[in-house]
């Protein structure tokens, strides 16, 4: 088999088989294909789309291209959950204590931010002392004793994926639907987990601009990990605006702590629940998820959630202060308020433009491997559909380095549109995808 001839097959539009994927999948993994050829190939996908048979071969070919985890030992049917990715999405951080405290166990691999999104484990690792990095046999033991246990990805997870997604980052064939699907399916098989439930965003923030493409990526998303023999359901959600009131690290975990006493905001609030639910569906802890979303409510209720998030944060080193303000993490040096200059209805809060912010601000990374500030982010006080006065303080901007939050301030003011009429509130949850 040679790359030349299966580069001009999917120029052509020709379906590639499985030996040929496979083939192509090792060539990534052990570095005999160069970049060039992959670009040309990535292109080629780009513009000529996988079918489901092509899509299913390269995700699972991916899968096994590095280390696969072993939650053989693990109690129970495991479930993970997955974000396709968006702004002020700390719903990991509610989700995970709550389907715990429900008995059902999430052996939860995650990852660090890039660009405008943040990435769960950066969160994580704004609480002081809280270690992402756990022995395998360590790890295994905490999810049968604790039920939970939240970690960063193994560096030999999907190693094709780690050298096809640097590619792709600077040939513009990220946006490609057979290509997501297959690097997020490939990591959630690779992680282990039995039931997997994928939140996938659409609108300004997302990958997804819009429900038709997101809902194609979805059923993808859902029929390779059934072609590997997982339970998956795909939640389609809105990401017209950042999630909750916070983006940013700690400001993150603070407003995650506050959801799961019953004080954060209805948006983050909803879509826990409604994602924890299919959680215990696919743990077997329900078989209807009405009643499973009761339980995940009378968890919030009871406090039973928070409790298990002290027990999670307790057992990885963690140390936190639930009865002090920002719960005992570092808080930001600097500050400063974004006020308005006119009166009128929010009309628009555009979720990347305000993951930009909070990353200028110095809450994320521009490239792999640069510093973050955890103490760096955006409250947003006012979002759409809500009424300001000429000078009111409509977000802050924290952080430690007081000219990026002037630079991150500037482009906050971006992300605002207003307008004389309240726009119509937009539904949260658009579909669900089995
Ligand atoms: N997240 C991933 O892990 N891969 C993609 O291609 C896009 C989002």
């Amino acid at each position: 088999m040679n790359v030349q001839d299966l580069i001009i097959k999917k120029r052509d539009g020709q379906e590639l088989t499985r030996e040929e994927i496979e083939f192509l999948v090792d060539g990534i993994s052990n570095g005999t294909i160069p970049d060039y050829q992959l670009a040309a190939w990535l292109m080629a996908v780009y513009f000529k789309g996988m079918n489901a048979a092509e899509i299913r071969h390269l995700s699972l070919a991916m899968a096994y291209s590095g280390e696969v985890v072993d939650l053989s030992e693990v109690d129970g049917i495991t479930v993970d959950k997955h974000s396709t990715g968006g702004v002020g999405d700390k719903t990991t951080m509610v989700v995970v204590p709550l389907v715990a405290a429900a008995g059902v166990p999430i052996a939860k691999m995650s990852g660090r931010g890039l660009g405008h999104t943040g990435g769960t484990i950066d969160k994580f690792e704004a609480i002081p002392g809280f270690r992402v990095e756990l022995p395998h046999n360590r790890f295994v033991e905490q999810v049968n004793r604790v039920k939970a246990a939240v970690i960063s990805q193994s560096g030999n997870l999907v190693p094709a994926d780690k050298r096809l997604y640097a590619i792709r980052d600077v040939t513009g064939t990220v946006e490609s639907i057979p290509l997501i699907a297959s690097s997020i399916m490939s990591k959630k098989i690779a992680s282990g987990a039995r039931g997997i439930v994928l939140d996938v965003k659409v609108g300004s923030g997302a990958f997804m601009k819009n429900k038709e493409k997101a809902l194609e990526l979805a059923k993808d998303m859902v029929k390779i990990g059934q072609g590997a023999d997982r339970q998956v359901v795909a939640v389609l959600s809105n990401m017209y605006q950042p999630l909750g009131h916070m983006v940013g690290n700690s400001l993150e975990v603070r407003e995650a702590i506050a959801t799961l006493r019953g004080e954060g905001p209805s948006d983050l609030e909803e879509i826990s629940v409604v994602l924890a639910a299919h959680m215990l569906v696919l743990g077997g802890r329900h078989a209807d998820v009405n009643l499973a979303a009761g339980e995940i409510r009378q968890l919030l209720k009871s406090g039973r959630g928070l409790d298990k998030f002290k027990e999670i944060v307790e057992a990885q080193g963690g140390r936190l202060d639930y009865d002090i303000p920002a719960c005992g993490m570092p808080r930001a040096r600097f500050k400063a308020a974004l006020r308005v200059n006119r009166s009128g209805y929010v009309t628009e809060l555009n979720a990347e433009e305000v993951g930009r912010a909070a990353m200028l601000a110095g809450a994320g990374r521009e490239r792999l491997g640069d510093s973050v500030d955890y103490t760096a982010g955006v409250k947003l006080i006012r979002k759409c559909g809500d009424y300001v006065e000429n000078g009111d303080a409509i977000a802050m901007i924290y952080g430690g380095n007081e000219a990026k939050i002037e630079t991150a301030k500037k482009r906050l003011a971006q992300a605002y549109r207003f307008g004389d009429q309240q726009p119509q509130p937009v539904p949260l949850l658009i579909d669900t995808i089995k």
